[in-house]
């Protein structure tokens, strides 16, 4: 059977500072019944620590990911960090993490796809096992969204939180694992969601700091729309390409934005609530960490053979669906 690649290995790291709604409606004019009927967020983590960011969170969820498969930090040869809140603009924050797991000569990279990323990664990861070049391989979504928010700014600091989710890729040749994949991005809505200064066309000045402008900035009804549009569309997309029925489907993982795309996604793959991953009333929208965090915190519901279909929206846009047939490792792997 072709090689691919499976999660051997899950972790996740979530900042021990709650910020509720209660306290969110101290800092701007809202309140906890608007933000959980509009969001679903009820509280969020935030990383107070001034001297720590993305990635040490990446890192202890890395920690976490190698030490429950029992794996040795010796054995990883790529680390790919996806993050928007990278820890400097270079390098990248995944050569920091290597030094922080005490990783030498591993090929380490980040991938920038916003909400996305982590799927991005995911992908990437499993075609370098396919290909056969590597055998182990971290993956990690890791962001400090709390790093780029403008608590006077009711729009956006109601939805998103800290937080880094990691796996382990290993190959299989069992059949199940990383399957079928839609990957794609729509550039043309990019200054709906993102941070202005900080990047090659607007370096930090005094003006961008006074003007907020390193803080993210969203039009929140075009990005609901677009993502509700391509959450469902590339689900829909995908099993239609590849001749699954909806039927087929155990979990869905989705990336957690906003409950209401969660719950729009879901009624199209006609699933229960009880098979959708969902902890955005826990975390609030942790971007690059949200899918991650969910596999660790929902992998002991899998059994060998389920299959969960991965799916997120992001800046850029980017946006994308993942097959998994989940593996538990009592197969015979390669
Ligand atoms: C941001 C978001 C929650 C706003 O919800 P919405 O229902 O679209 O709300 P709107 O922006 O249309 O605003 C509706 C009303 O609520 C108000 N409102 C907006 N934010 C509010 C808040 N935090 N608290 C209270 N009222 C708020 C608006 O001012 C508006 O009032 P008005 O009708 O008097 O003008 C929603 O658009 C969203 O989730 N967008 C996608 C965000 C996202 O997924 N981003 C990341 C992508 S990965």
């Amino acid at each position: 059977m072709k090689r691919k690649a499976y999660i051997t290995s899950t972790g996740s790291y979530l900042p021990e500072s709650i910020l509720s709604n209660e306290m969110i409606c101290e800092m701007v004019d809202t309140s906890d019944e608007w933000i959980q009927e509009r969001c679903g967020v009820k509280e969020r983590r935030i990383l107070k620590d001034k001297d720590k960011a993305t990635a040490y969170m990446a890192a202890e969820a890395a920690k976490k990911a190698l030490q429950k498969g029992g794996i040795s930090k010796d054995d990883i040869e790529v680390i790919i960090v996806a993050t928007a809140t990278p820890e400097h603009p270079f390098p990248s924050t995944a050569s920091i993490v290597s030094e922080m797991l005490g990783i030498k000569r591993a090929f380490c990279f980040d991938v920038s796809a916003a909400c996305s990323g982590f799927l991005y990664a995911l992908n990437i990861g499993a075609r370098l096992i396919e290909s056969n070049a590597y055998k182990s391989v971290l993956v990690i979504g890791s962001d400090k969204m709390s790093s780029i928010m403008d608590y006077t700014n009711r729009n956006t600091c109601v939805l998103f939180g800290d937080g880094a989710g990691a796996v382990v890729l290993k190959p299989t040749n069992n059949g199940f694992g990383i399957g079928e994949s839609l990957l794609e991005t729509d550039g043309s809505g990019y200054q709906n969601l993102y941070q202005k200064a900080g990047g090659s066309l607007f370096p930090a000045t005094a003006d961008t700091v006074l003007n907020k402008e390193h803080s993210i900035s969203m039009n929140g009804p075009a990005v609901f729309k677009m993502a509700v549009e391509n959450m469902v569309g590339c689900c829909k997309n995908l099993l239609e390409k590849h001749q699954i029925q909806k039927s087929e489907i155990d979990y869905l993982i989705p990336h957690q934005a906003n409950k209401r795309i969660i719950t729009a996604t879901a009624d199209y793959l006609e699933m229960k609530m009880e098979k959708v991953a969902l902890n955005i009333h826990k975390y609030g929208n942790t971007t690059c960490a949200s899918i991650p965090i969910c596999l660790d915190e929902w992998s002991s519901k899998f059994k060998n053979g389920d299959k969960l279909i991965l799916c997120a929206f992001g800046a850029g846009y980017t946006y994308g669906s993942t097959l998994v047939t989940w593996n538990s490792g009592l197969e015979e792997n390669v």
